[in-house]
């Protein structure tokens, strides 16, 4: 076992823990702007500096990239670490942000953590093993008819302001749905997926820490991850989660 889960789950409570801190004191919390429309607090980073002190003392072996410390010592075999995925949704005192963490050895991702303080939700994964939430075990959804899916995505790209900003794709696919809903954190959406609550979820611009843990929690649960063609080149860039029934029928709308 290359790690123990379950002085991962202390640690990663701990730092929710410390996340509840500051979310229950939102008139005081430091809100900057790292770029137009991106948004920074002073709990993404007490958070991440949390993080990369208590892993890098527990398991010295491996490296560390964090969305705002970088990438720093081994990255071959290297924790992948979003502090608050959604703070933007943090900042104003929404409940839907979580803790990814993703331990990447050579490439691949083997445990992948998502940990929703505020919703007192732990979803987990370890490659091969299967995903759970709060201990328990979970599956995508049996949904086959795209008409009557629930769909999720998000709109990263906006920051870009790139003119392929993903909102003529909603349209099309809003349009054959039955749901749509853009909850404002890359990494529970994916575990919405993975736990039958939103049958697929898209989304481009998006790094490795928005997705890492959350897209291994997605596949051990069953969900099909690939990028806007089906294929994998793409990813992270491209992330395309599907219960898997659905994937024919989401894919032309791509
Ligand atoms: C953001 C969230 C959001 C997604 C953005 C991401 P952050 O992460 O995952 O849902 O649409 O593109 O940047 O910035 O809150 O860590
Ligand atoms: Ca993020
Ligand atoms: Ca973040």
């Amino acid at each position: 076992m290359l790690i123990s889960l379950d002085v991962l789950e202390k640690v990663i409570r701990e730092a929710g823990s410390i996340a509840l801190t500051y979310f229950n004191d939102l008139k005081n919390l430091q809100v900057n702007m790292k770029s137009p429309r991106d948004f920074v607090t002073e709990a993404d980073v007490a958070v991440e500096a949390f993080l990369k002190e208590r892993l890098s003392l527990e398991y010295p072996q491996f490296g560390f990239w964090g969305e705002e410390s970088g990438q720093s010592a081994n990255q071959a075999s290297r924790w992948v670490v979003d502090p608050i995925d959604g703070t933007h949704s943090f900042s104003k005192g929404q409940y839907f942000w979580g803790i990814s963490v993703a331990l990447e050895i050579d490439d691949d991702i083997k445990v992948g953590v998502v940990y929703a303080p505020a919703l007192n939700d732990y979803y987990a994964a370890e490659k091969g093993k299967g995903a759970c939430k709060n201990g328990v075990p979970i599956s995508v959804s049996n949904e086959t008819d795209l008409a009557n899916a629930m769909v999720g995505t998000g709109f990263a790209c906006i920051r870009s302001f790139s003119s392929e900003n993903n909102l003529q794709r909603f349209c099309r696919i809003a349009g054959n749905t039955s749901g749509q809903r853009r909850f404002g954190s890359a990494a529970l959406d994916l575990c919405l997926v993975a736990d039958g609550q939103v049958d697929a979820y898209w989304e481009q611009e998006l790094n490795l820490y928005d997705v890492a843990a959350g897209a291994l929690i997605a596949s051990e649960a069953g969900a099909t991850i690939t990028d806007f063609k089906g294929d994998s080149g793409l990813f992270p860039k491209q992330i395309l989660a599907t219960n898997g029934k659905i994937l024919d029928q989401i894919l032309p709308l791509m």
